[in-house]
């Protein structure tokens, strides 16, 4: 019989990668003659050579032996749940439900009084209490301390978070507009809170991530920048040759589809297309090259044609021809089920407020901003500075429910985390460095992509970005 060393070395020889299913099917058939049959008859360009290069066995009948039929459903976001236009300017409903659905995540651990009640009656004076409000304001007093403003519906009261105390270290990260609660003494004159503490909405010690009961793979992307001069042509077509070994049935792709126009300065000095309905035609056709078979969910990014305030709409119609019909195209956040496993997607403009605005924060680790909005419950918790919101009545940032995956993408560098058993995800991008990102020294991590095992929700990272790190 065959050996597996001997298989593997032989397609080496012909620098082939071989799919381990290829491996125990030769070892069955034991018939030198046949694997070079096979190396023979692989297309020029082919880096793995899997199930459907074997002559004589149909692709359709291999494809359902691989891809199992996707199970894919969109719990939010569907296409047409946004108004294209901002509908809405009154940002007081949208505020409002903000509060009303974290603080009642936050009342399961917390007991806290209406802010007017501490600072009129004066039964609480000196005494411990607890409270909930969003952050008005937030700011390092002369002595290194935290002091914050918070507001409840009824009222306002300042918040000082002493350093060196506990609490603090949670206070250096706060961010306008987050919903927080706190524990501590109240002053004398009922004006300020002494903080002892701070708890943010979080998720939960006890949650336990569903996973899927029957084999499934997602493959995880954002960030193609369809376009683009720095598009990565040829890591693109490693990773769609790739695709059909890959035993996935889904793919993701978080935003920025297209590198879009006008959206920097100059940007059409670095576009090899400049036509917005042509860029997505290159996506159609980018898409024509994933097996049919899979399931591809398309959310949309700040690159891309729609209005950049979030959530955003799903790409309109008159951008979606020359698709293939296995695109589904969702709004940006949006929410899916593949096979009961549930995947958070959002782009992730949200990230340069936040590591502008937390001590440490990098560009190079955009997984511990995925941690800091499982913490707060939300994905852009920052309003009015590079996020830029629709006030629509219903808060669709929040995260709510806990999903077992966050995927993001916009930093363009690659970051996975284990948040208390949410996986955070962000693969990349298929973009080199643009003239931008060297000037403010971004190094991206191109051509990578993240392959997570919906039964064990284990990712696996792979990159296509040059040939000696492939697959
Ligand atoms: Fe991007
Ligand atoms: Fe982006």
């Amino acid at each position: 019989m065959l050996g597996a060393g001997e298989i593997v070395g032989r397609f080496l020889d012909a620098k082939l990668q071989v799919h381990p299913d290829v491996v125990s099917y030769l070892r069955e058939k034991n018939d030198p003659a046949l694997m070079d049959r096979i190396i023979s008859s692989v297309p020029q360009g082919t880096l793995v050579v899997n199930p459907a290069h074997i002559p004589g066995t149909s692709p359709a009948k291999d494809g359902e032996r691989f891809l199992p039929e996707p199970d894919l459903e969109i719990i939010a976001g569907k296409s047409g749940t946004s108004p294209e236009k901002n509908r809405f300017e009154d940002f007081f409903p949208y505020f409002r439900d903000r509060y009303t659905r974290l603080s009642e995540i936050l009342r399961s651990r917390l007991n806290p009084v209406p802010i007017e009640a501490l600072v009129r009656s004066t039964r609480y004076r000196q005494e411990e209490c607890m409270i909930i409000g969003m952050v008005l304001d937030v700011r390092t007093t002369a002595k290194g301390h935290r002091l914050v403003d918070l507001e409840d519906p009824t009222g306002q009261i300042s918040v000082l978070f002493n350093r060196g105390r506990p609490g603090f270290a949670d206070a250096e990260r706060l961010l306008p507009d987050e919903v927080i609660g706190t524990r501590g003494k109240l002053s004398q004159d009922g004006r300020l809170l002494f903080a002892e503490q701070l708890v943010r909405p979080d998720v939960p010690l006890t949650h336990a991530p569903f996973t899927s009961n029957r084999p499934g793979k997602a493959v995880l992307i954002s960030d193609i920048h369809a376009g683009s001069s720095t598009f990565l042509r040829e890591a693109w077509d490693r990773f769609t040759d790739w695709l059909p070994s890959s035993g996935a049935g889904y793919l993701l792709i978080c935003g920025d589809l297209v590198d879009g126009i006008g959206i920097y300065p100059n940007q059409e000095e670095e576009l090899t297309i400049r036509d917005i309905y042509e860029q997505y035609r290159m996506l159609a056709e980018l898409m024509a090259a994933v097996p049919k078979e899979m399931a591809i969910v398309i959310s949309p990014g700040n690159h891309d044609v729609v209005r950049p305030s979030e959530p955003q709409v799903a790409i309109p119609e008159e951008f979606r021809k020359g698709f293939t019909p296995n695109c589904h195209f969702v709004e940006n956040p949006a929410l899916l089920s593949l096979q009961g496993v549930r995947v958070l997607m959002y782009h992730g403009r949200s990230i340069d407020d936040m590591i502008g605005l937390i001590p440490m924060a990098s560009y190079s680790r955009p997984e511990e901003m995925m941690v800091e909005m499982l913490e707060r419950r939300h994905l852009a918790p920052v309003y009015g500075r590079r996020t830029p919101l629709s006030p629509e009545p219903r808060d669709r940032l929040l995260i709510d429910p806990v999903p077992e995956i966050l995927h993001t993408g916009h930093v363009h560098t690659s970051g996975i985390t284990r948040y208390r058993g949410v996986l955070g995800v962000n693969a990349g991008c298929w973009q080199g460095q643009t003239r931008f990102q060297k000037q403010v020294n971004i190094t991206p991590t191109p051509g990578r992509a993240v392959v997570v095992d919906l039964q064990t929700l284990e990712p696996e990272v792979l990159s296509f970005g040059n040939t000696s790190q492939t697959a």
